[in-house]
């Protein structure tokens, strides 16, 4: 029963008709907005590479965060800007850290708004690696110690879910012990479990000041290569207990979105990267390409993919655009 019997214009020949056949809804309650946050007071310090986003200060954090709430945006993710960092992390972990003081201000001031925390070192350390480095590698096993502890301190503080982004072996099992250790049974972990050493984050490092000073971050990060191997860090995250998966970046990661949505029933993120953010809003400001059609549709793509939520630089727009 092919043509003329199936037209498939039919069910495309208006905005309603579009509209009851959609297969994918996209709406603000299913993006996460990133925030980067810095040390000071009154501080919006613009990022270069990423129009629109900006370093801030506890206070201008705190004001965006109830614009944010006032959206109906899903929730934030917060990375922290220390202002001083050392070879051990400590900023990382500490209870009064920037990350930690942000949680609290921010759960005072919008106490519904769900805060996700971002567990790594690479923001606090001098030497801009995911962990301990030793012989000029990140040591696993020391690092462990260091994650679990910011994920304890940044749960006390008042965050509702954390989400380790370091690629250390077992950090999943480590943080859900510490965390029930510590009294927070209740507290989910978003996983980033499968992260690759991405070109796409140079934005990123240049928002939350987190170059490595030698090297790559490779002997942790996937290589982009692999796809399979991305369901084996996904199956042993599950394992050790994570509660939702994440799978980073995400346009360019279509095929693993797929693959996970398929294999696995846990809820799944996507993070729509710095670098994937700063194409489109180069691209756009050159008249290249209508910014507010290429992100919907971008942000659509992940969620046909197979995403339920998206981290994305775009939430704001998603709320102008869709609601
Ligand atoms: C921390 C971290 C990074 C990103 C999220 N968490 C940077 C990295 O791994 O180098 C990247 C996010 C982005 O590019 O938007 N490890």
């Amino acid at each position: 029963m092919a043509f003329p019997i199936q037209r498939m214009r039919r069910t495309r020949a208006s905005a309603e008709l579009r509209s009851l056949v959609r297969e994918t809804g996209l709406n603000a309650g299913d993006c996460i907005m990133p925030l980067f946050i810095c040390t000071g007071e009154d501080v919006r310090r613009e990022i270069g590479s990423m129009p629109g986003n900006a370093q801030m200060s506890i206070d201008v954090a705190v004001r965006e965060c109830e614009l944010i709430h006032s959206l109906g945006i899903g929730g934030i993710i917060l990375f922290g800007i220390p202002s001083t960092k050392d070879e051990d992390a400590s900023g990382a972990y500490h209870d009064h850290g920037i990350v930690q003081e942000a949680v609290r201000a921010i759960k005072r001031a919008v106490p519904k708004l769900l805060v996700v925390t971002d567990v790594c070192n690479c923001e606090y350390t001098s030497h801009g690696h995911c962990g301990k480095v030793i012989d000029n590698d990140v040591d696993n096993d020391t690092t462990l110690d260091w994650l679990t502890r910011s994920a304890v301190s940044h749960v006390r503080a008042g965050a509702d879910i954390v989400a380790p982004s370091d690629m250390m072996d077992g950090r999943v099992a480590a943080i859900r012990r510490g965390l029930d250790d510590a009294g927070f049974p209740n507290t989910p972990i978003l996983s980033y479990a499968a992260k690759y050493a991405s070109a796409f984050y140079g934005p990123f490092r240049e928002a939350a000041e987190s170059t490595p000073q030698f090297g790559d971050r490779r002997s942790y990060q996937m290589d982009p290569a692999n796809a399979r191997e991305a369901m084996r860090e996904i199956a042993l995250d599950v394992e050790e207990g994570a509660d939702m998966i994440m799978v980073k970046p995400a346009g360019p990661y279509l095929d693993i979105i797929r693959m996970a949505r398929d294999r696995f029933d846990l809820p799944l993120g996507a993070y729509q990267v710095s670098g994937e953010f700063s194409m489109i809003m180069a691209a756009a400001g050159n008249g290249w390409l209508d910014l507010d059609r290429t992100i919907i549709e971008s942000l659509t793509s992940i969620r046909r993919a197979g995403a339920d939520f998206i981290l994305t630089y775009f939430a704001k727009d998603v709320a102008r655009l869709v609601g």
